[in-house]
């Protein structure tokens, strides 16, 4: 029967973890599942992630990193978790018991995680994140030396280990952006510094889906891709999911629940923003910004309907949005909708709605909700 889900195609993930591995060249894969795994599941892309040879998940929220690896239980198989988001009164303790690495971007986190690890008798093991020139998380560089030296100082006490050293691109997005080989240049200075004070780390990572595609000679030991993992492509303006060898796991489907003829001059939806030039059917799909359909989107979103691509008519309601199926229509109510899918069949994709609504193709996949149901295949 038809109805509104996701379908996630498990053999994609794992191809495009291969893909990255392969683009790695000897770095390991950290697949980055935050976000519920960018709106896949987070639980089920980690499980073949790590199948496929990723040593390492990503999570921002440390309340994610611990559900998640509470859940996964021995099918985590060894495979390390990193967090880097956390309120200042964080249960670290919970997250040191289970071996979950810590982004740290300041002395007093730092303090607080080695706090944790003092009263437990455990050692945390933390990433030290500089911030090369994102101007977001990460130490600057003015404040990076001091964060070092707190580091091996809580080192030398046992408490913590500086397990990680790490950064972020602003534009590795954008080729040839001239803050690339600046940041490049700082995060390999900070590093040396820090290696100059005595620290030593297994693991250095600064590579997105973005730096690791385009080829940036940045892979150091771990390389950190979240968008291309799920087959999209990071950098859409220069090449698309299937140039970059990536397939996109994610299928958002629906159907026709009302088709019916209106008269010419008919406006559809609130607002009427979309006004029929002549008598048509029309058939509602029961999908609106509650189910992750962006509203920036009305009059522009493309759905696919039998062997057609529309658009949608008018404006994207909480729940419905309108299509226009034309005055021959012989759509029946029932009929499957697709909002976007691999591309392969000639459906839109999660790259084109990011185009409709004027976004980018992260926030269509990670803004789907909890309450659509998502079904695993391959
Ligand atoms: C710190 C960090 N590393 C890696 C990633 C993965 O980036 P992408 O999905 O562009 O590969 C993100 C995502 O935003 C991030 O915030």
């Amino acid at each position: 029967m038809n109805r509104s889900r996701l379908t996630i195609d498990l053999g994609a993930i794992r191809s495009n973890a291969g893909r990255l591995l392969q683009a790695a060249n000897g770095a390991g894969l950290m697949a980055v599942v935050k976000a519920n795994g960018y709106g896949h599941g987070a639980v089920p892309v980690a499980r073949e992630a790590i199948a496929a040879g990723a040593s390492y998940l990503g999570m921002a929220q440390l309340a994610e990193a611990l559900a998640v690896t509470h859940e996964l239980g021995r099918d985590r198989a060894g495979a390390r978790v990193l967090a880097w988001i956390y309120p200042p009164d964080a249960d670290f303790g919970e997250a040191i018991r289970q071996g979950i690495e810590l982004g740290a971007s300041d002395v007093a986190a730092l303090d607080s995680i080695a706090q944790a690890a003092r009263a437990l008798g455990l050692t945390a093991k933390v990433h030290l994140k500089l911030d090369s020139g994102l101007g977001r998380a990460g130490a600057p560089r003015d404040r990076w030396e001091k964060l070092v030296r707190r580091a091996l100082t809580l080192a030398g006490e046992g408490v913590v280990a500086t397990t990680g050293v790490w950064s972020h691109f602003a534009y590795a997005d954008q080729p040839g952006h001239p803050t690339i080989a600046a940041q490049a240049s700082a995060f390999a200075d900070g590093l040396a510094l820090a290696e100059g004070l005595g620290a030593r780390f297994e693991v250095r990572h600064l590579a997105n889906s973005a730096a690791l595609l385009t080829g940036l000679p940045v892979s150091y030991d771990l390389v950190r891709p979240g968008l291309a993992l799920y087959g999209l492509s990071p950098i859409p303006e220069v090449a698309g999911s299937a140039e970059l060898g990536l397939r996109p796991a994610m299928t958002f489907e629906s159907f026709l629940s009302l088709v019916k003829t209106v008269p010419a001059g008919q406006g559809l939806s609130y607002g009427h923003a979309y006004i029929t030039k002549a008598q048509t059917v029309t058939g509602l799909v029961p999908l609106g910004y509650a189910d992750g359909v962006p509203r920036s989107a009305s009059n522009a979103g493309p759905v696919r309907v039998g062997a057609r691509n529309l658009r949608i008519a008018g404006r994207v309601c909480m729940d419905q949005f309108v299509l226009d199926l034309g005055p021959d229509a012989a759509d029946r109510v029932g009929d499957r909708v697709v909002v976007f899918g691999s591309g392969d069949d000639g459906a839109p994709t999660a790259q084109d709605w990011a185009q409709a609504a004027g976004t980018i193709s992260y926030e269509i996949t990670t803004r789907l909700p909890a309450h659509l149901e998502r079904v695993y295949v391959n």
